[in-house]
């Protein structure tokens, strides 16, 4: 593979792993490769980080033509650096891209690209438990050009992120706000695509369920209005009367690569694990007669985060008594001693970078 590799002249200083807010602290290098029409992608190297040249008559600047991933590099106990199902990013990254009419990058090349840009960032990745290096795959247009037409130019970059706790306190069980007014997706829209404007398009109801004092929304669809889709940056699940339950993907939801490790994890427990739609009138019922046992987040970057509480009109439903639940907090065991080597990987999901 070859990437021409800039090392930087002044590394900085590795942060306080105890304190450093999520996604706010980035590591000396990045990963850029260029496309054109005519070439391709080309130029794959290497450099430190930096802000990016962008015209404002740009794409990516007027038309928020933008794709992106989130995946992990964990240290082992033994010291080795490894990634978590970087080939289930790449494939989505590809899914993305092409609903967003961006370019795609070969699955094997892009997983390549992370594995090199990890190995010189190696040292980024830090060892007191529970933190890893987040990276941040992303794509996006970059014509000169304010009329729509197809690209003819883009970029591909990498940044990483040394990280704890996505929530600063910690692993809590979260009030969640079933969101009436906004919408996230439809099918046929952008939902399943991981692109940046699904999230700007969701800080309107974000910021009004903060203000409520709630950690975030659960969207529901936006036809019929009535079935749970997914919360605000997250994939959610229920336990309802001994059974998993997750929203189908159906066009709108994002397929999550921890909802989908999640389900293979259960069912390998022996749960029965069922993909459907899921009503939001079944879930307040469910909740107030207590069917609704458990109900949890999952995704890259909170990995497994419990709800303790739905709020839905003007109804508050405590759920498990606003405790972590045992499923929860076992799936949370499981997956997490996986992705830090803790305990074999049985599935072979780990793609070691050293
Ligand atoms: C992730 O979990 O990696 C995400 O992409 C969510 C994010 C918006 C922080």
């Amino acid at each position: 593979m070859d990437v021409k590799i800039v090392k930087t002249q002044s590394p900085k200083a590795k942060p306080d792993m105890a304190t450093v807010p999520f996604g706010t602290y980035f590591s000396d290098h990045m990963f850029l490769m260029d496309y054109s029409i005519d070439k391709g992608w080309y130029d794959p190297r290497i450099v430190p980080y930096a802000p990016l040249e962008v015209e404002p008559c740009s794409t990516i600047m007027q038309y928020a033509s933008e794709v992106f991933e989130g995946l992990k590099a964990y240290r082992t106990p033994e010291g080795k650096v490894q990634l978590f199902r970087p080939d289930e990013n790449a494939k989505r990254m590809n899914n993305s891209a092409e609903r967003m009419a961006l370019p795609k990058i070969d699955v094997d090349e892009m997983v390549g690209y992370m594995k090199k840009f990890v190995e010189v960032e190696k040292d980024w990745v830090p060892s007191d438990p529970g933190t890893s290096l987040y990276l941040r795959p992303f794509i996006y247009a970059d014509d000169p050009c304010l009329s729509l037409h197809p690209y003819h130019k883009a970029v591909f970059c990498i940044i990483a992120c040394p990280v704890g706790n996505y929530f600063p306190d910690g692993m809590k069980p979260a009030p969640i706000l079933i969101e009436k007014d906004d919408v996230r997706a439809v099918r046929g829209g952008t939902g399943f695509a991981k692109c940046g404007g699904n999230y700007a398009g969701a800080m309107h109801a974000g910021e009004r369920a903060e203000k409520n004092g709630f950690s975030q929304v659960l969207w529901i669809d936006g036809v019929e209005r009535k079935y749970v889709e997914e919360a605000g940056g997250m994939n959610v699940m229920f336990k309802i009367n001994g059974e998993i339950v997750t929203p189908e993907l159906n066009g709108s939801v994002l397929p999550g690569i921890t909802r989908k490790s999640s389900l293979e994890i259960v069912k390998d427990w022996g749960m029965k694990a069922t993909e459907r739609l899921i009503t939001v009138e079944e879930l307040i019922k469910d909740a107030e007669s207590g069917a609704l046992e458990e109900a949890w987040m999952v995704g890259t970057a909170a990995v497994v985060c419990p709800i303790g509480e739905l709020a839905y009109e003007d109804k508050r439903c405590v759920i498990n008594g606003g405790k972590i639940g045992e499923v929860t907090n076992k799936l949370y065991e499981d997956l997490t001693a996986i992705q830090w080597g803790r305990v074999p990987d049985r599935y072979g999901w780990n793609v070691t970078v050293d």
